[in-house]
Parts: structure tokens; C-alpha cells; sequence
């Protein structure tokens, strides 16, 4: 696989520096074998994350030290309107701090106690809103996302003939919001496609449901459209995103993803003036004055040029490129991750290189200090480690999989760094047989993955 240069030259840079294997060893064991404990500086290569870890480019810089900081009727605000409007194609926007604030903005006009949200698969933030609101959230994701192995264009699809059945089941008035999360990462960051999107709206549409469209790498997804889709191969980027939001009545965004800024979110709603109202209304005390929801004017100015940047199509064959090109090097390793590779992540299947771990010593979890102590890659687990147990019964959850997610950050990687994470990959799939799982010595009751304490067997 041909890796698609770099659009761009570097004139900043952030050094970083790569500790010894003793050094390393120890800063893991003093984060009790949690990644999350780690300090950033002791970290070579961060995959944690591709959400706020973009690097800004220089328009963004300049637009940064152009940002209008009035209250109200900010010029940056209106150049968002502008931006957004031109990609969207949306009447109204409103901006907020990230994702989670939109969602914590717009879950509750939909839902409540009683009532259903039914997405392709909720992001773990989105699944709490809707669940803070008093409804429950279904995922609905096709069966081919659970295959790691055979290729499927679009595996983030909506199951469309189970959606039908959980409408009819649950009875359409109870259900709130059809939500089509794009690109579907916790599936893997596999794209919806066009055609699936049309006739999810359309089932909407005839149950007279309202969807919401979870736009966080709306980008990414209008580009694997572009590369796999009969009939959208002539057709921009922002051709392809319009016609995606043009399914929708309203969308939630981070937009630390697509948009390349370190914090920000937005609000879409395609021309219902009251939906508007409504927005406006619940974001004031929620999140501030409708011309800056939560932001500083240089961050509105930096959003408005980040969002033509991402959808770039040099820019986005670059990006997607690069998790192209790690996954075809791990294809000549005998590695095996989610495939197709995804937009923004690779999620190597630790379950297949660690096959002697059992899922309540943590495969994934095991993979991913791994990559730390060999060469200083930050990672996470998305398996058994992340699962946590379950709440009745308090026995460990196995997961169906066991992924170590990279996420690759936007326009900060050079080829050499993926190559040092190839060959870490392969060095420690040559001892792998040598390893041990590790056992959790201290865990809250909720969300433990980010502050368990572990040890190794
Ligand atoms: N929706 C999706 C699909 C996401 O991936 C995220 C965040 C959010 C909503 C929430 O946005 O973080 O700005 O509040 N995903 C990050 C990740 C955290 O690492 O995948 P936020």
C-alpha cells in the first residue's frame, strides 16, 4: 500500500523523547499498569486518542490571533455560520464546548423515561446522555461488524431490517431518536454508507421518527463513500457530506475530530425554526450565549477553518492513507486487527496474538502495556479490561473482543513513527507466547478503566 505524502510541511514542532526500556518499566509499574495514569512526557507515541490531538495549521494559528471576543454578535461566530453552512447545508448551528455537551444539549428534546434511542452503535458519551435523560439506548449495528476478518465495505451500517423490528417491537412512538453515528467507532471506525443512511431516514421517515446524525468523522465517512460507493467517485466531499446530513433533521459534533481543533463541538439543525428555539434556549444555562456556546471567539475562528480543512480530499487520502498503510504492513506480519482498517484507529485483535490470555487477564490491556514498555506507544484496550463487570452480579464481563485501539492523531505522524509501531508490533508478537495477563488489584465501582490499579501474573 502506497503511503500518500504528507499535504503539508512542518514549521513548529513538539519534541519528544523516547526513555530507556528500564525507564519506561518503571513509570508503568508506578501507573499501576494503567495507561491513563501515564504522564504524556513519558510517552513516545500517543495513540490514546484522535479526538483534541490534531494539529491545528497555520490558517489556524493566524485565525486563532484573528478570534473576535465579543459576548455577543462575534465576527468569529458568524464566520462558523458561514463554514458550516457552506459544508452542511443546514439553516441553523450552534456551537458548544465538544461532542458530549451537544449531546447533553439535544438528548433530552427526544428522550425520555420510557423511551428508546436506536443507533448504529452509540459512542460510549452519547449512550450516557441518552441514558441520563431517562431512555435506554439500543445498538443496531449489521452482523458483518462483529467479523474481524472478511471484508465488508461499510461495516459501520445501520441493521436496517432489525431496526424495523425493534420499532414494531418497542412501538414507534416510543421510540425518541434513530442516531447513525459516522463513522461508527466503536465499531472500529467503519464508515455507514450512503445507501444505508437513505434507508435508515427512510424508515424514520415512515415511522415519523426524528434522526440525529452523530457527525464526529462525518468526514472520513463522506471519504470512504467517495472510495467505495457505486456512483459517488466524481463526486466532492462536500458534496457527499451534504447529501449525508440531508437524511437528517439535526446532528450532534465533536468537533475534535473532523473539524482538527483541541476543543469544540456544534449543534446542526437542518430548518425546524422551533428545534432552534429550543436549542438556543437549553444551551445558555447549559453551556453560555448562543454566539459562543462555551467557546472563546479564537476557537470559533480556529473551527471555521478546520472544517474546510478536513474535508480536503488530499488531506483525507493522507489521513486515511496512513491507517491504510499501517494495516497493510501488519497484513505482511500476519497481524490481525478489525478489517477493513478504519478512519481514525486500528483496532489489532490482541484476542488473536495473545490467544493463551484468558479475557479476565485482559488480552487487550496486556497488548497494550506491551506497546509501552517496547517502545513507548500509548494505547488502550477495548475488550474484557474496558467491560468491566457486570452490575448485578458483579462477575467480569467477556468482552466479544479483545481490540487494542491506536488512534492515530490528525497531521502529527510521520511514516517513521507508524514503522516504529509496526515494528514494536512485531517484536512483541514474536515473544507473545512468553507473556502474562495481569490481574486488577483496586477498581471503582463505574467507568474503571480509567483509574483501576493493576499488577501482573
Ligand atoms: N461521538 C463519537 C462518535 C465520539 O467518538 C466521541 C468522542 C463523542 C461523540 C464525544 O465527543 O469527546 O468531544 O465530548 N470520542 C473520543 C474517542 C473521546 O477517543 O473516541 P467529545
Amino acid at each position: 500500500t502506497k503511503y500518500y505524502a504528507e499535504p503539508f510541511k512542518i514549521k513548529m514542532v513538539e519534541p519528544i523523547k523516547v526513555l530507556s526500556r528500564e525507564e519506561r518499566e518503571e513509570k508503568i509499574q508506578k501507573a499501576n499498569y494503567n495507561v491513563f495514569a501515564l504522564d504524556s512526557d513519558d510517552v513516545y507515541i500517543d495513540l490514546l486518542t484522535d479526538s483534541g490531538t490534531g494539529a491545528m495549521s497555520d490558517q489556524q494559528w493566524g485565525g486563532v490571533m484573528m478570534g473576535d471576543e465579543a459576548y455577543s454578535g462575534s465576527r468569529s461566530f458568524k464566520r462558523l455560520m458561514e463554514s458550516a453552512k457552506d459544508i452542511f447545508g443546514y439553516e441553523y448551528f450552534q456551537p458548544v464546548h465538544q461532542g458530549r455537551a451537544a449531546e447533553k444539549v439535544v438528548m433530552p428534546m427526544y428522550l425520555e423515561k420510557g423511551k428508546v434511542a436506536i443507533s448504529n452503535m452509540h459512542f460510549d458519551t452519547t449512550r450516557a446522555h441518552v441514558e441520563l435523560a431517562g431512555a435506554r439506548a439500543i445498538d443496531c449495528v449489521i452482523k458483518e461488524a462483529q467479523d474481524t476478518v472478511n471484508y465488508h465495505p461499510f461495516k459501520g451500517n445501520m441493521d436496517n431490517e432489525r431496526l424495523v423490528t425493534l420499532i414494531e417491537k418497542y412501538g414507534p412512538e416510543k421510540v425518541g431518536l434513530i442516531i447513525i453515528t459516522v463513522t461508527n467507532n466503536s465499531a472500529g471506525g467503519q464508515p455507514v454508507s450512503m445507501e444505508n443512511i437513505r434507508e435508515t431516514s427512510k424508515i424514520a421517515a415512515k415511522y415519523n421518527i426524528p434522526v440525529c446524525i452523530d457527525a464526529a468523522r462525518y468526514a472520513e465517512n463522506a471519504y470512504f463513500i467517495k472510495q467505495r460507493e457505486e456512483g459517488y467517485a466524481d463526486k466532492s466531499i462536500k458534496e457527499i457530506a451534504r447529501e449525508m446530513f440531508s437524511y437528517g433533521e439535526i446532528f450532534t459534533m465533536s468537533a475534535k475530530k473532523d473539524a482538527i481543533i483541541n476543543m469544540g463541538g456544534l449543534i446542526g439543525i437542518k430548518k425546524d425554526t422551533a428545534l432552534y428555539e429550543t436549542v438556543k434556549a437549553r444551551t445558555i444555562p447549559l453551556e453560555g450565549f448562543i454566539s459562543y456556546g462555551g467557546l472563546a471567539g479564537r476557537d470559533l475562528e480556529a473551527m471555521a477553518i478546520g472544517l474546510q480543512e478536513g474535508t480536503n480530499f488530499d488531506y483525507l487520502q493522507y489521513r486515511i492513507g496512513q491507517i491504510e498503510y499501517l494495516a497493510a504492513k501488519l497484513d505482511k506480519a500476519g497481524i490481525a486487527y478489525q478489517s477493513p482498517a478504519g478512519g481514525h484507529a486500528l483496532f489489532i485483535d490482541a484476542k488473536k496474538m495473545l490467544p493463551h490470555i484468558p479475557y479476565y487477564q485482559f488480552p487487550a490491556q496486556t497488548l497494550a502495556l506491551e506497546l509501552y514498555k517496547e517502545a513507548g506507544i500509548r494505547s488502550c484496550d477495548i475488550g474484557s479490561y474496558m467491560m468491566g463487570n457486570n452490575p448485578d452480579t458483579g462477575q467480569q464481563i467477556e468482552s466479544e473482543f479483545e481490540f487494542t485501539r491506536l488512534a492515530v492523531p490528525r497531521r502529527v505522524y510521520t511514516q517513521s513513527h507508524l514503522d516504529v509501531i509496526v515494528e514494536a508490533l512485531i517484536a512483541i508478537k514474536e515473544r507473545a507466547d512468553q507473556l502474562n495477563g495481569y490481574e486488577i488489584t483496586w477498581e471503582p465501582p463505574i467507568l474503571r478503566h480509567f483509574t483501576a490499579k493493576l499488577k501482573p501474573l
